[in-house]
């Protein structure tokens, strides 16, 4: 059934999944409790250390641990595979379905000390000369390679104390819900947050080195999780992580961008190698085709000055080259791994990087593409789908009207604009065709193509924001598109407080705040309106301050724990109370990694020391595999 967001009155959504406001008086019931008020009776007892409370049980056990009387408890890591089930054609049968067999070559490291092109292949539009130029032209700023890797680290085994739980936290969860035996958890990260090696191996420039950040705060070191990425791998599998989401840089496959340009060699066997580690370590690989990291060459001659319609900055998105190479780009890696892939993901957070509606209208164009390559042409049988950012916008006072329109303004123009089209064949929202400028309907014939073309809802619903009506009202702020009128294209009021003045929930170091209970409310809505299985693609807290806090506090991160158990807690009530197909969680992110110009805002569930490239494992990562897999009979 296709049924139109603007059809389902929100309200609906909102009554069954959480009650708003609901006016008391009095403390608060404890239903549980039978007993009533007795007096204490005091006494004395002979004393002794008996505490218990950070026994736990043990997993495994190692003899030199056991002159304890605490027996540590430690993480199980996931079992070794028994075989790998494949999801499409091997390469050597996949490769078919190219028009064209792409060359391959191999560049090798651009070195800033080196600023003279010594290759004489000058005459090679793809040649060393070419390649070096691509650097060159960028005129980075600070550039530097000083990591402490310049290739591949074998991994070493993770010392067992190093997997000793840590103490609980006093209040938990005390649910008696599981979650299904396909639900999907994993942890999430992508490559230019974490890999380094910019332009080692034949990379290309992409828009992130040159644009994220202050020059100061630039970083092509981050994680070096290139080199690094067999460790990390083992580390996360030593945990019991199951899922690991990882994206491949279009500028490490193909350094040229465009179609017809030659494949990097070392880029394809860097992956290749990466997810035969993952699938080794009994885990399963999600991999990303785009995480912000377009190939700078879509937006080398864009006027910076102007300001974008919707997002942030500029993907390159609206470029007019940009569908046709993203989809060669897609091709020629689904045609390598998608035999070994179970789910992909083509665009993170199209949003963002849109800069207008051509943008978000070629996002639409190419991921279609893309999915039906997979499905009809490659006939694979994993999952493909695309995630959304989004802090669900809710109406400040549920019971106003006029905040009921606002919040569904704000999801049209942040979800729907992509959603309506992708997900149900349906024209995009009247709001986005009155408000954006070039905004143009699909035809019939698109949104037959278009629709249904994801087989999932991804979403990184990290927090939530409450909306309301503009004082101006709606429609005139939508006329006002002046510089002036920071509102617009939104239109709309965004707060963290609610409608009595309080925070929406605890805060992070960003604009997340803890809010498990709009998570539920979310994902109903996600579910009801666009009719596919929702996965929370994301979901993370950088706890306040973390960075300036010695090492061991750092560990300690209560908060952090305290959301994902809500926010899991919160889950696990979507599927059982609300009847919402939740197909997994990507905890966001693996290890504390470059923010877009910024490492304080620490979105690790392990801290990194970025002068070692030690990584070492927070009490939340504990707490959120234990979480879930004390919930999973048989884990998928
Ligand atoms: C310690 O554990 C023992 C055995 O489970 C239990 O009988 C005892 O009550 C516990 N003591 C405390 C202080 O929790
Ligand atoms: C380079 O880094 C220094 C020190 O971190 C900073 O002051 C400067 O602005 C950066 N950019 C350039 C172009 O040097
Ligand atoms: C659009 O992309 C092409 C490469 O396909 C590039 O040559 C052109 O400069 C880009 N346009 C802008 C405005 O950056
Ligand atoms: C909604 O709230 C606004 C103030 O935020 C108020 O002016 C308006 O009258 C309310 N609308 C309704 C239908 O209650
Ligand atoms: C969407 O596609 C899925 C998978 O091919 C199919 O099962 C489902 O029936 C389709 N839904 C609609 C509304 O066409
Ligand atoms: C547009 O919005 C700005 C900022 O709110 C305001 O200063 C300006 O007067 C508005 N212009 C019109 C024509 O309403
Ligand atoms: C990183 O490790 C080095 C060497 O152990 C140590 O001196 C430094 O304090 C650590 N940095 C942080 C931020 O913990």
């Amino acid at each position: 059934m296709r049924v139109s967001v603007a059809s389902i009155p929100l309200l609906v959504t909102i009554s069954r999944a959480q009650q708003l406001f609901i006016t008391t008086t009095g403390y608060t019931d404890r239903p549980q409790c039978t007993l009533s008020a007795t007096s204490p009776s005091y006494h004395f007892q002979s004393f002794s250390f008996t505490l218990n409370d950070t026994v736990r049980q043990a997993h495994i056990l190692r003899p030199a641990l056991q002159w304890t009387a605490n027996r540590p408890r430690y993480a199980t890591s996931v079992p070794a595979p028994t075989s790998i089930r494949t999801y499409g054609p091997p390469y050597s049968e996949a490769i078919h379905h190219l028009t064209a067999t792409p060359a391959t070559t191999t560049w090798g490291n651009y070195l800033p000390e080196s600023t003279i092109i010594t290759a004489t292949d000058t005459k090679d539009p793809y040649g060393q000369a070419a390649w070096s130029s691509l650097w060159q032209n960028m005129k980075l700023e600070n550039y530097t390679t000083a990591g402490l890797y310049s290739t591949t680290v074998l991994p070493t085994p993770v010392p067992s104390i190093e997997l000793v739980l840590p103490p609980r936290d006093y209040f938990g969860p005390t649910d008696c819900y599981n979650f299904p035996d396909d639900f999907i958890l994993g942890v999430a990260g992508s490559a230019a947050q974490v890999e380094g090696a910019v332009a080692l191996e034949g990379r290309g420039p992409t828009i992130l080195e040159k644009l994220a950040g202050p020059a100061q705060f630039k970083n092509y070191v981050t994680a070096e999780n290139y080199f690094l990425y067999k460790q990390d791998i083992r580390r996360l599998a030593a945990m019991g992580v199951r899922y690991y989401s990882f994206s491949i840089p279009w500028a490490r496959i193909l350094p040229f961008t465009l179609p017809g340009t030659p494949v990097n060699q070392q880029g394809i066997d860097h992956y290749d190698d990466l997810i035969s580690t993952v699938l080794d370590a009994g885990m399963l690989p999600i991999v990303t085709l785009t995480h912000f990291d377009s190939p700078w060459v879509f937006v080398s001659s864009h006027d910076f000055t102007t300001k974008a319609d919707i997002g942030a900055t500029t993907g390159g998105y609206q470029n007019e080259t940009f569908v046709d190479a993203f989809v060669n780009y897609a091709k020629i890696v689904l045609t390598h791994y998608a035999d070994r892939v179970p789910i992909w993901v083509t665009f993170n957070e199209p949003f963002l990087y849109s800069f207008n509606f051509a943008g978000a209208n070629n996002v639409v164009n190419a991921h279609a593409q893309v999915y039906h390559f997979y499905h009809d042409v490659l006939k694979a049988t994993g999952k493909i789908g695309i995630k959304f950012n989004d802090n669900f916008g809710v109406p400040r006072n549920p019971s106003n009207s006029s905040d009921v329109e606002a919040a569904n303004r704000y999801q049209e123009l942040y979800l729907g604009l992509f959603a309506n089209p992708i997900f149900l064949g349906q024209q995009y929202p009247d709001s986005v065709l009155n408000t954006l400028p070039g905004a143009k309907p699909l035809s019939k014939e698109e949104l037959n193509y278009i629709g249904n073309t994801s087989d999932f809802f991804g979403i990184d619903p990290y927090t939530a924001t409450v909306v309301s009506h503009p004082a101006e009202g709606i429609d005139a702020c939508v006329a006002n598109h002046s510089a002036e009128n920071s509102l617009w294209p939104f239109c709309v009021v965004e707060e963290t407080t609610n409608v009595f003045g309080w925070n929406i929930g605890y805060r992070s170091q960003s604009y997340v705040y803890t809010t498990p209970t709009y998570l539920r409310e979310y994902l109903s809505y996600l579910w009801n309106t666009f009719r596919h299985p929702v996965f929370v693609a994301e979901f993370g807290f950088p706890v306040f301050g973390e960075a300036d806090k010695e090492l061991s506090d750092q560990l300690f991160d209560t908060p952090r724990s305290t959301y994902y158990l809500s926010f899991l807690s919160e889950i696990l009530k979507s599927i059982h109370e609300d009847g919402v197909h939740v197909m997994g969680a990507l905890a966001w992110s693996w290890v504390d990694n470059w923010e877009f110009g910024d490492y304080t805002q620490q979105f690790g569930i392990q801290v990194l020391n970025h002068t070692t490239q030690e990584r070492f494992y927070k009490k939340s990562f504990f707490d959120l595999v234990d979480f879930v897999g004390a919930r999973l009979s048989s884990p998928s």
